[in-house]
């Protein structure tokens, strides 16, 4: 397993391009299920992830096509789709295969895709997705650790999510777009990826309004036709590298981002002292400046347009850094403060109550041999091995690849230093 090992202490500056958005570039993929014809899409990161869903749709036989090395866009043809299954050995690397569940049983009348277990961050059930497939008519039974799902045609129907989810909506969104009838998914998730999940349908033919809103309508088609679609930045991404320019910097120039979604992580880092310019003349840039001195903020995650809880752990590393003491509240999974542990082997002042982090700062960090224990908990650790004394090694940087494009490449093009040390090959 690969590591990391970064020397701390070295100031950021200069010029990083953002990717395309993981989480958007999931649903678009699984998406293209929806139609034979060919689906283009552009602005794809080269995140294993992205690499693993490419491997579920090549599993079904669908036909996934890439012009450059690495894939930075892909054709993606669902024609001859002969196994409508995500199995086990794939799900249980990515719980986002669940988003075929929806596209395939609305396309081809049944699916069969593996129940995702527990993971590091919580218990993450499916069972809304599952209820609201059942309001759409559709028959599923659980069967050897796969959903079995099955339904002659979806027809539309009126559905509350009782909780908000993402790929819940998602999932319900693709089925929903070849259903019978007109469907009204209530409590809705906002988040910008939804939205270009239904600018991409829309494009395939798809009838849907209020995508944002907590209330989506769509009218079901029979069928739908390729389309060319380019995946939005990647806002967790850009927030990763405005808190490195907060912490590290400098002054770092983030482009092809999408500031209007970055709104919450902004002005949390404008309440801790640090300075953030948009470009009048391009809106796809910001610029971050480390302020003399970061000052405390609470934060509490929450579902969008409110603080990401994928950005907790880059934030809690901040926190660290920062004048006073920072309360930090995960609302949104059960189990995310799994880096709070190794950011105290740090050195870092927290204490845990219940789902919040208490940080005092600021605190010299040391380094120290650490592990990551998911993708966003990866990025906190990397964020406070920016700034610690000596060298950090974290283990398990798998968990980083899955959803940062080359983000020790980016780093050091911006002077940090970071090695990766792959097992097996000659140093
Ligand atoms: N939930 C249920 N039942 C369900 C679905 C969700 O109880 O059927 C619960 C979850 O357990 C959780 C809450 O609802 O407590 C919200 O979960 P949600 O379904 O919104 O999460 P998700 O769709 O599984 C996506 C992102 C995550 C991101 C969350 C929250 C993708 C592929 N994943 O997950 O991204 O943290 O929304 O914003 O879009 C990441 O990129 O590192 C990542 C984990």
């Amino acid at each position: 397993m690969d590591q990391f090992k970064i020397r701390g202490g070295r100031k950021l500056n200069g010029e990083v391009r953002i990717s395309g958005a993981k989480n958007a570039a999931l649903p678009a993929m699984a998406a293209a299920l929806l139609t034979p014809e060919p689906v283009h899409l552009k602005n794809i990161p080269h995140v294993r992830d992205i690499i693993t869903m490419a491997k579920l749709l090549a599993h079904m036989r669908c036909r996934v096509e890439s012009p450059d090395i690495p894939p930075s866009a892909f054709v993606i043809q669902a024609e001859t789709v002969s196994l409508a299954e995500a199995p086990y050995e794939l799900v249980k690397t990515m719980r986002a295969s669940v988003l075929t569940l929806g596209p395939l049983l609305a396309r081809f009348g049944h699916a069969r895709v593996s129940l995702p277990g527990g993971c590091a961050i919580g218990a993450r059930p499916i069972d809304l997705h599952i209820q609201a497939l059942e309001k759409l008519g559709a028959t599923i039974s659980l069967d050897h650790g796969y959903v079995e799902a099955r339904a002659k045609r979806l027809r539309g129907a009126r559905f509350r999510f009782p909780k908000i989810t993402v790929t819940g909506t998602e999932n319900i969104l693709t089925a929903a777009v070849l259903a019978e009838g007109e469907t009204i998914l209530e409590n809705a998730a906002l988040e910008p990826e939804i939205v270009d999940l239904a600018e991409l349908l829309v494009k395939m033919g798809a009838k849907i309004e209020g995508a944002g809103t907590p209330t989506i309508r769509v009218e079901g088609v029979p069928e739908l036709h390729g389309a060319e679609h380019t995946i939005i930045p990647d806002r967790i991404e850009a927030g990763t590298f405005l808190v490195a320019g907060a912490m590290a910097g400098g002054e770092l120039t983030l482009t092809h981002c999408a500031p209007q979604h970055l709104g919450s992580v902004i002005a949390k880092l404008r309440e801790c002292g640090v300075d953030i310019r948009c470009n009048a003349d391009d809106p796809s840039i910001l610029r971050v400046r480390a302020p003399k001195r970061l000052v405390a903020a609470d934060v509490i995650t929450e579902e969008y347009p409110g603080f990401a809880t994928d950005m907790q752990a880059q934030f809690m590393a901040l926190a660290t850094q920062a004048e006073g003491v920072s309360r930090i509240c995960e609302t949104i999974f059960e189990n995310r403060m799994l880096h709070a542990v190794e950011l105290m082997r740090m050195g870092a002042n927290i204490k845990i109550e219940g789902n919040c982090a208490v940080v005092t700062g600021p605190t010299p960090l040391t380094g120290a041999p650490v592990t990551a224990s998911d993708l966003r908990a990866s990025a906190g650790l990397v964020l406070a091995a920016l700034v610690a004394n000596n060298t950090t090694t974290i283990d398990r940087v798998y968990h980083i690849d899955r959803g940062y494009e080359r983000i020790e490449e980016k780093l050091c093009d911006l002077g940090a230093s970071i090695e990766r040390i792959s097992p097996g090959r000659d140093a």
